[in-house]
């Protein structure tokens, strides 16, 4: 065992969260992996995985047994995670944690006011962090609405018009919260996390048409029609909500900003969008038809 202790990984199946496992695995750290279904590869050594599930009180206990340190990834689609994530940091405590870094974003709807006072929450720890982190590059990969669109439309449909935003390699973010997570000075405070530049969806769609060989093109839409769309591809509505509010302040100019928080805190650039393009080159099924 480290000096650290264990790591407790919410979402550690998750695109963040795998890194952030690995990552603490290569430190030495002993590390738990919570979430509802058993990784489809079984852990490394000094990984073990827990069955956690937010809506399962009886789960959280054995979660934190022997837990120092905690990566926190509130419940997916909950517009009000508050109660619940308040509960689980009382038992924390109780159970010894003193360190949480909880993942939050800074484009969530202004209206879905839990998903903003969440943040607030994990305050009450002895030491906290709170990554607000920029749209993830990872939209574009994947079961994604976006993605679905670029692959299979060759087009990205958003309500962003021509606004900007950092768009953030998951991989970064986790970089950051593995080093939050050991570092031994620590300082309590929030993180804006972006990539090195902010882009607009007609930049992305250069780029991926650029790297990827694929003739996509962005597609500005209204906020009803973006609504109406995705509700008609089936997508949960607290997603739907949670797309649409991003688009919104992107367009309205808010996500524009960007910071070097990344470089600052792990000691490397961020990566950029063409260079994760590059990365993720999808395979030869995906290429233009006729
Ligand atoms: N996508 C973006 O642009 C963006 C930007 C900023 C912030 N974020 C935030 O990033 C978070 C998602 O992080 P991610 O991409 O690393 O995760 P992810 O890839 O979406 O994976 C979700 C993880 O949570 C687990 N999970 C799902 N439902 C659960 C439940 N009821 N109880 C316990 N565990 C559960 C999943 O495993 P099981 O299904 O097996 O339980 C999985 O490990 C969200 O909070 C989102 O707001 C996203």
């Amino acid at each position: 065992m480290s000096a650290i202790g264990t790591v407790l990984v919410t979402g550690g199946t998750g695109q963040t969260g795998r890194v952030v496992t690995d990552l603490l695995r290569r430190r030495g750290v002993d590390v738990v992996v919570a979430s509802r279904n058993h990784p489809t590869e079984p852990p490394p050594s000094g990984v073990r995985h827990v069955r956690f599930d937010w809506a399962d009180e009886a789960t959280h206990d054995a979660a934190l047994r022997g837990v120092s340190s905690l990566y926190l990834l509130p419940p997916p689609l909950d517009t009000d995670p508050v109660k619940v994530v308040e509960g689980f940091l009382s038992r924390a405590r109780d159970a010894g944690v003193r360190r949480v870094v909880l993942l939050n974003s800074t484009a969530f709807p202004l209206a879905a006011a839990g998903l903003h006072a969440v943040r607030l929450t994990v305050q009450q720890m002895p030491e906290w962090s709170v990554l607000l982190a920029s749209g993830f590059m990872q939209n574009f990969l994947g079961v994604h609405p976006t993605a679905i669109g670029v692959r299979e439309r060759h087009e990205i449909v958003a309500a962003a018009g021509d606004g900007r935003m950092g768009w953030i390699d998951a991989a970064d973010v986790a970089a950051v919260a593995a080093e939050l997570l050991t570092r031994s000075d620590h300082d309590s405070r929030e993180h804006v996390l972006t990539g090195p530049e902010a882009l607009s969806y007609i930049d992305m769609a250069d780029t991926i048409a650029a790297e990827w060989g694929l003739p996509v093109r962005y597609r500005p839409v209204s906020s009803v029609e973006r609504t109406v769309q995705l509700v008609d591809a089936g997508v949960p509505q607290p997603f739907v909500a949670a797309l649409v509010g991003a688009d919104v302040l992107t367009a309205s100019g808010a996500e524009a900003r960007v910071t070097s928080e990344v470089s600052r805190v792990v000691g490397r650039d961020a990566t950029s969008f063409a260079e994760f393009v590059r990365r993720h080159r999808p395979r030869a099924s995906t290429t233009p038809r006729g």
